[in-house]
């Protein structure tokens, strides 16, 4: 059930944009389990879904169609729902006082725009004007670890190669998966719809659009989002995102180049050592993360830790997290948290005001 408003907190009424779709699904979940102080959930998508109804936390909700004048009254936005949804509605939520957590791509490269993952830049939020981007899953569960590395040694050079599912293009994909399984086993065609080619039993190198430097948008996703979290405008990153037949979860394989030596034995310390980053690395017993078992939990994943024998300072891991938790849905309902907590769910130029200002800190 969703909390009882603790006595300090004004209940928040959120939104949750994309409330039908996978990623929308799994926030209404989220807020739930983390006990997010909702006082009102109002829960909406297209007008194709409209008057339609959503299981959350025990109660059945009526889905309503996002429209600008949805979003009166609501406190905190969490947009998933598309770039095209975004761009035209995050900008008339924030006018109307809401603060945006956005999932898509839109905003996320916006100079005003903060792009937060939660243990790695939570002051960015800080300078909010009223949206807040949510960084792609690749990108999310690839930050905190190469955090952990930049603080230590430092960074020269990053290459990764992600191994992505199916659920990372939705409700659409998650289906077509499945359907084309069950025809592989009955012998019969696979028919694609979703995906350029069929993704049963293959492993597509195109996520996104294709781009003019041969890159697909996905991988230069990686790049520039690796730079504006990290602080890093310089890094050097490349990448290349293959789509695979596993329903959750998202794997990476990722060799870095340090500026300083890191050693396998130090790098699985400080990896440990981040919030919500669990080691999982003997070889000797096979363990090692999986996407089967990283489905449906909030941590990242981290081993095969191994020295890169091929440039002078290198290291080669394997990071692995659920891309629809900590990939889109936890991480935008811990910038929530952090925003509550800090007094910052009013944009900076509203923050001043103290009718509007909500800080759970602040005497009552
Ligand atoms: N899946 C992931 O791992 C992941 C991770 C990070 C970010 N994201 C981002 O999250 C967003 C949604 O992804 P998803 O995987 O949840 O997709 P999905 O399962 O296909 O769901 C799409 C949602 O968007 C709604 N929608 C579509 N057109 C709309 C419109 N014109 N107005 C209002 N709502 C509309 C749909 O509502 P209807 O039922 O009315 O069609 C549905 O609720 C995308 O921007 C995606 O890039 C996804």
């Amino acid at each position: 059930m969703f909390s009882e408003p603790r006595t300090r907190e004004r209940a928040l009424t959120v939104a949750v944009v994309g409330a039908t779709g996978v990623v929308g699904r799994t926030m209404i979940q989220v807020l739930s389990e983390r006990n997010f102080p909702v006082g009102e959930l109002r829960l909406l998508a297209s007008g194709r879904s409209a008057g339609s109804t959503v299981s959350a936390a025990g109660r059945t909700l009526t889905v309503g169609e996002a429209t600008p004048d949805a979003f009166e009254g609501v406190d905190i936005a969490l947009f998933s729902a598309g770039s095209e949804v975004s761009l035209q509605l995050a900008p008339e939520a924030a006018v109307r006082g809401a603060t945006v957590i956005d999932n898509s791509n839109a905003w996320r490269m916006e100079a005003n725009v903060p792009l937060i993952v939660s243990q790695v830049n939570p002051q960015d939020a800080e300078w909010h004007e009223g949206i807040i981007a949510n960084p792609n899953c690749s990108t999310m569960q690839l930050a905190p670890v190469l955090m952990a590395i930049r603080d230590k040694a430092g960074i020269e050079r990053v290459i990764v190669d992600t191994y992505q599912s199916v659920s990372g293009t939705g409700a659409d994909a998650l289906a077509e998966l499945e359907t084309q399984v069950r025809a592989h086993v009955a012998g019969e065609m696979k028919v694609a719809s979703v995906y350029p080619h069929p993704i049963a039993f293959n492993a597509l190198p195109e996520i996104d659009v294709f781009l003019e430097n041969g890159y697909t948008r996905e991988e230069w996703k990686v790049v520039s989002e690796c730079r504006k979290i990290l602080h890093l405008p310089d890094l050097r990153v490349s990448c290349t995102a293959v789509r695979v037949p596993v329903f959750v979860s998202h794997s990476e394989a990722v060799h870095v180049e340090t500026t300083r030596s890191l050693s396998p034995e130090e790098a699985r310390k400080i990896f440990a050592a981040v919030p919500g980053v669990v080691v999982q690395d003997d070889p000797s017993t096979h363990l090692y993360p999986l996407a089967t078992q990283a489905a449906g939990k909030d941590e990242i994943f981290v081993g095969r830790i191994r020295k890169d024998p091929s440039v002078d300072r290198g290291l080669a891991f394997w990071v692995v997290s659920d891309n629809l938790r900590k990939g889109a849905a936890t991480n935008a309902v811990e910038i929530a948290e952090m925003l509550v907590e800090r007094g910052w769910v009013s944009a900076r130029s509203r923050r001043t005001a103290p009718s509007t200002a909500i800080g759970v800190g602040e005497a009552s």
